[in-house]
């Protein structure tokens, strides 16, 4: 009987895993866990989900349903969704072949991407992004093309769109209300980036996971609901932020009825379906909480924000006031260190507060210049009783 040994050259990663390291995010949050500090570095939101989403997700382990869903998810959160849809963001989906309930936004995006392009195709991402937009539009062998936007108000430069267009680019990933500028796009530049879109006849990819974390009256409006943009945009959202259950694992998608089968079944071979018992609870948070719900929770993280950002101010540390989602990008000119990398960890070193490096959420150029080296995120989404802490920890910093 003969056996084959592998040889150790036939032992190796892929070509993509070595690219992909541990986010600066983690290694923000290990380092702030090591010197026992205040971490304000990940968008964990540890506050407490609502008592009817809870009390729904409890009852359905207990009556057991336990087992695999339907792959779009249970009818009752579908319908759920498609009604709040309806409400909030103006868009008309029927629930039974326009929403798909995924394993988190996160899930949402990576099988859009798996189901609607095709490796070598590139999309456009607006800058500042979310890392994890990219690096999964690069974990699939897609190319991202960066179009930053104007700050402090990260405001829309159609010229730089166009500029980063190519012969290959398939689709536009927008974020609104974005993570990490808490900028909220408005009407006026999403008409400009519909028109763009069909002009060139590309997909819209929008995540609008911080739809309720609105500030000082800005309106959130999803791109979809323009005139000739719903066959080609995929509209993603999910209720780890909403309902403060980020480990959950719950979001959802709504798209033309075209694209949903195949965007489904890429999620099955991953996840199958979302966790059952919390669609429930999710179903039982859509159906009943009240529209008070919604705005008090923008007015307890309007005064979040206002509270960090004037401590920020204090400190020196100037920030970019969000209009929307819970992140402050903030001025560390003032912070020793050569990069943001090494000023987020001489913060958490002096005054045991984590955040990340803005260069997190900008490219790098040839000559390793990144536009985010002097700026650090901030995310406020916690407790009222550790956001007063890490407000006097800031205010005592003298950089
Ligand atoms: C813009 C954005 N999209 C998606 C997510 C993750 O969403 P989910 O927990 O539903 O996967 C986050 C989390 O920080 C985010 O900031």
């Amino acid at each position: 009987m003969s056996t084959t040994t592998a040889t150790p050259a036939s032992l190796h990663l892929s070509n993509l895993a070595p690219t992909f390291s541990q986010s600066e995010i983690r290694a923000m949050n290990v380092a702030c866990t090591t010197v026992g500090g205040i971490n304000l570095a990940q968008g964990v939101c540890d506050t407490d989900p609502p008592t009817p989403v809870v009390q729904a997700a409890m009852d359905a382990i207990l009556t057991g349903q336990n087992i695999y869903t339907r792959l779009d998810g249970i009818t009752a959160l579908r319908e759920g969704i498609a009604q709040k849809l309806a409400s909030f963001n103006k868009l008309h989906v029927d629930p039974h072949s326009q929403v798909l309930v995924t394993s988190g936004a996160t899930g949402a995006f990576y099988c859009t991407l798996q189901a609607l392009l095709n490796p070598g195709d590139e999309l456009l991402i607006f800058e500042p992004f979310y890392g994890y937009h990219l690096l999964t539009i690069r974990a699939q062998g897609l190319k991202a093309n960066t179009v930053p936007l104007h700050a402090p108000e990260y405001s829309l430069d159609m010229d730089r769109l166009r500029a980063a267009l190519t012969p290959r680019t398939r689709a536009l990933v927008l974020n609104t209300p974005a993570n990490p500028s808490g900028k909220v796009f408005s009407l006026a530049e999403l008409e400009q980036i519909a028109a763009f879109a069909i002009e060139h006849d590309l997909f819209v990819i929008t995540d609008e996971m911080y739809e309720y974390f609105l500030y000082d009256g800005a309106q959130h409006l999803s791109i979809a609901a323009l005139p000739g943009m719903m066959e080609r945009t995929i509209t993603i959202s999910g209720f780890s932020k909403t309902f403060s259950v980020t480990g959950w694992r719950l979001g959802y998608l709504a798209a033309d009825p075209r694209w949903i089968p195949a965007i489904g079944n890429f999620h099955d071979l991953t996840y199958i379906c979302a966790p059952a018992p919390l669609q429930h609870g999710a179903a039982a948070g859509l159906l009943q909480l009240p529209p008070s719900f919604y705005t008090d929770l923008a007015a307890e993280y309007q005064a979040k924000r206002d509270k960090v950002c004037a401590a920020l101010t204090k400190a020196g540390l100037t920030p970019s006031v969000p209009d929307g989602a819970y992140y402050i990008l903030a001025d560390a000119t003032s912070v020793p260190g050569a990069n943001a990398k090494q000023k987020a960890r001489t913060l958490l070193a002096q005054i045991g507060i984590a955040t990340v490096a803005g260069s997190a959420f900008f490219s790098t150029d040839e000559q390793g210049r990144n536009a985010g080296d002097n700026l650090l995120r901030i995310c406020y989404a916690k407790k009222d009783e550790e956001l007063t802490e890490a407000c006097q920890r800031l205010e005592s910093y003298r950089g």
